[in-house]
């Protein structure tokens, strides 16, 4: 990504020290665990059955934007069926065999978390198949006519998936999440109660006026909420004695440039961006990302979900239309 950005929802691969403190802030239990009501309603029901009939759980698929609690859920659920979790991801199992010694190195009732596992290749994706629907690996030893297909047994464990493009993963390989959730943008008042969870695991002091406009700014995404918090505490550290009052919140984020929405420099240059070249006309993700010099996933993935959800922008057929919306928040009517 060009420009380092608050408000991002990945994990960065260079701040480890940042993936510690923001897995500390993470909820163990579905007790813990704000917001999500009906889906924690959902699977508690599903969790309760299966530790009742002494099964693993049904494999599981999280879908959603990035940031609001995929990984963290998942972690939880392993909590709760007092299973193992295991974690990989899609992009990082590149052949079938890489597969295979993932799934005859677990142990009955481990959870194993696939994380964008939109990004798996067809031909492991079809290796889960029959572990999935039948606890079996089917795998085929030797080449040209000499070669045989075997099949052996796999204990018994539970897959959860996670994307955030439910819509681009294969049909038989969604059919086969008897489990399927997606996660919903939180509520003000829930992005508050965690980012006043979080300050009290940082040793924090956070007057809830503070807590309720940083709330405001975080894009309705946890994970934004607790990078917030980090940058406006370094600033209290700096510039006052530690404590997050109203006025050390708002002035830290002015300095981050993160408006009353939310928005921060890099939205609101892609939004310019294609007013000043489209006007009111539909744009191609192509051509946007040819404006702001971004990926094309990156756009998708997280520029657009929350400008949607704000209304600022629309998705056509012909491509994506700013509103009026943007256009009056931009003061560009
Ligand atoms: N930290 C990040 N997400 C959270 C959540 N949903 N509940 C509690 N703490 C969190």
């Amino acid at each position: 990504m060009s420009i380092e950005r608050v408000i991002d929802t990945s994990l960065h691969e260079d701040d480890i020290d940042e993936k510690a403190v923001e897995f500390s802030l993470r909820p163990t239990t579905l007790e813990e665990y704000i917001g999500q009501t009906r889906l924690k309603k959902n699977l508690k029901l599903s969790i309760d059955a299966a530790k009742k009939r002494g099964e693993p759980l049904d494999h599981v698929l999280l879908y959603g934007p990035p940031g609001l609690g995929k990984t963290t859920m998942a972690g939880v659920i392993a909590h709760e069926m007092n299973a193992n979790f295991r974690v990989t991801s899609g992009p990082s199992i590149e052949k079938p065999g890489d597969l295979a010694s993932i799934l005859t190195n677990l142990t009955d009732g481990d959870v194993l978390f696939i994380d964008e596992i939109h990004r798996l290749r067809r031909v492991v994706e079809e290796i889960l198949y029959s572990a999935m629907e039948d606890f079996k690996l089917d795998i085929v030893i030797g080449k040209g006519p000499a070669a045989r297909s075997v099949r052996l047994d796999l204990p018994k464990f539970t897959i959860i998936g996670a994307t955030t493009q439910a819509g681009s993963l294969a049909r038989p390989l969604r059919d086969r999440f008897g489990l399927q959730f997606r996660l919903e943008y939180y509520a003000n008042d829930d992005i508050q109660k965690i980012i006043e969870r979080s300050a009290g695991l940082l040793e924090t002091k956070i007057s809830k006026d503070a807590a309720k406009l940083l709330s405001e700014r975080s894009r309705l995404t946890p994970r934004i909420a607790n990078r917030i918090l980090k940058r406006v505490r370094d600033y209290a550290d700096i510039h006052k004695n530690g404590e997050i009052d109203l006025k050390t919140a708002e002035d830290a984020l002015k300095m981050l440039e993160i408006d009353e929405l939310g928005l921060d420099p890099a939205d609101r240059n892609m939004l310019t961006l294609m007013i000043e070249h489209y006007g009111d006309r539909p744009v191609g993700l192509k051509s946007i990302s040819a404006l702001t010099g971004d990926e094309e996933s990156t756009i998708e993935d997280f520029y657009e979900p929350y400008l949607m959800q704000l209304g600022m922008i629309e998705r056509t057929a012909r491509g994506r239309i700013v509103t009026l919306r943007a256009r009056q928040h931009l003061g560009k009517i």
